[in-house]
């Protein structure tokens, strides 16, 4: 690689998951602290940093057609950053395979950037994929500018080694950050305009200190900072649903009434298989006492058709469980063998037609389920947290506290916390009148 004058401007994007999208919001705050700044609309960045996610499809080669796309007219290109679970997984293969690269960055070494930057400028192209004892939490910038809804992540990584999946690999053993450094991070995205704040993690109910405390003793305190109205939190494992966070749904106001709780099927052999160590009736116990914890909980997940062995009348059980649990919003995929996992060695991998037709028949029935969700919303007096304008003059957008999006006239602003009356259900949004 030929030296390069340092970098003055930048673009930071982020695919996949929402900790990708808090990932790539503290490198955007690193780099900026190194006097780089923002890219424009329109404008071409000095650098770029790809924010890869490995978790599903050919999400490897669509870094290397995203790499090849960079080129510019003249042949020339940004200097490029690989980040994420892709350079996690395959930082050196990276290296090999596309030499416009210069810097490959995991997920838990991306506050090296600067020396990366450093090097890259020299000429000098590097990998780092380490997963040090330092962590990035440590030593990033303090969070300063956001919007009124922010991301904080509070736990990474995961032990629980589901068959399918990479994030084990890629994000490494659990770890939960500690309780003063989270409550300090909130503290400070309250100040810089956060009004709500979701604690992330790839199993965020499996937080907990070193004295033991879960996350309800985090969300009770957090719920005592000024200024901040609401808490969520996202991705959760049903075996780390604990009785304290199931009454906090109950107790602290400031707790959102919505659960994402991934369920994946809804078959027991096929839960089996995935290593799920939760079975469809322990799954709808856990949502039973949720509900009888807190009513109005709007329910989401995720599901997987199509895991390797899956029948017909095993995928017919997923349906069920849909239609028992009434979710309000879910995501749902077609399986995807991820090399290294052990599912992608079993035997019986189904057919990508007969995945088309279960994905499409449980995205039919999950739609219904929402609008289902949302009709029975009408009538209902919420706030909504004002997060954007609509198309329309004077429209704005937000969401409820089921996590609707919710749009409504008035005179408003970004941030603001109105109070409606839900007055018309689509399958994607509802409507509100402003109150008073
Ligand atoms: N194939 C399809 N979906 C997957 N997920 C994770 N790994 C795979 C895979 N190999 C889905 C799960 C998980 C969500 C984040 O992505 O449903 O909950
Ligand atoms: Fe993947 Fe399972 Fe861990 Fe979720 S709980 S990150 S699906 S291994």
């Amino acid at each position: 690689m030929r030296p390069t004058p340092p970098p003055q401007t930048y673009r930071v994007k982020s695919f996949g998951c929402q900790m990708n999208v808090y990932d790539g919001e503290r490198m955007a705050e690193l780099l900026a602290t190194q006097g780089i700044r923002p890219a424009a609309d329109g404008e071409d960045a000095d650098l770029v940093v790809l924010n890869t996610c490995h978790i599903r499809e050919k999400a490897a080669e669509k870094v290397y057609s995203d790499i090849g796309r960079l080129r510019r007219e003249d042949g020339s290109a940004p200097l490029i950053a690989v980040a994420g679970c892709v350079a996690q997984a395959e930082g050196e293969e990276i290296m090999a395979r596309a030499p416009s690269v210069s810097m490959v960055v995991g997920p838990q070494a991306y506050h090296r950037l600067p020396e990366m930057i450093e090097q890259a400028a020299l000429g000098q192209r590097s990998v780092d994929t380490d997963m040090p004892a330092q962590t990035k939490f440590d030593v990033l910038p303090a969070r300063r500018k956001v919007g009124p809804s922010a991301f904080l992540t509070v736990q990474e990584g995961c032990d629980k080694f589901c068959t399918y999946c990479v994030v084990p690999y890629t994000r490494g053993a659990e770890i939960s950050r500690p309780f003063n450094d989270l409550v300090e991070e909130a503290r400070r995205l309250a100040e810089a305009g956060a009004r709500e704040i979701t604690l992330l993690g790839q199993n965020v109910n499996a937080w907990r200190d070193d004295s033991n405390r879960g996350l309800e003793k985090l969300v009770e305190v957090l719920a005592a900072i000024p200024g901040l109205a609401r808490i969520r939190y996202t991705t959760s494992h049903p075996n780390d649903m604990t009785e304290g966070l199931i009454e906090a749904h109950r107790d602290i106001p400031q707790l959102m009434p919505f659960l994402h709780l991934p369920v994946q099927a809804g078959n027991d052999r096929v839960l089996k298989a995935m290593n799920r160590s939760h079975t469809v009736d322990s799954y709808l116990r856990i949502i039973d006492r949720v509900r009888a914890a807190r009513p109005d909980i709007a329910l989401s997940g995720d599901f997987i058709v199509g895991f390797p062995g899956e029948t017909d009348a095993e995928f017919e059980d997923t349906l069920k469980l849909v239609d028992r649990v009434g979710y309000a919003q879910c995501f749902s995929f077609k399986y995807s063998p991820r090399p290294g996992t052990p599912a992608a060695d079993m035997a019986d991998q189904v057919p990508m037609a007969v995945m088309d037709e279960r994905l499409q028949r449980l995205q039919a029935a999950l739609n219904a389920s929402q609008l289902a969700f949302n009709q029975a919303s009408l009538g209902k007096r919420c706030t909504v947290l004002v997060e954007r304008k609509g198309k329309h003059d004077g429209q704005w957008l937000g969401k409820s506290p089921w996590l609707q999006s919710v749009h409504f006239t008035a005179d408003a602003a970004i941030g603001d916390l109105v109070e409606v009356e839900l007055v018309e259900a689509g399958p994607n949004s509802l409507s509100g009148r402003l109150i008073g």
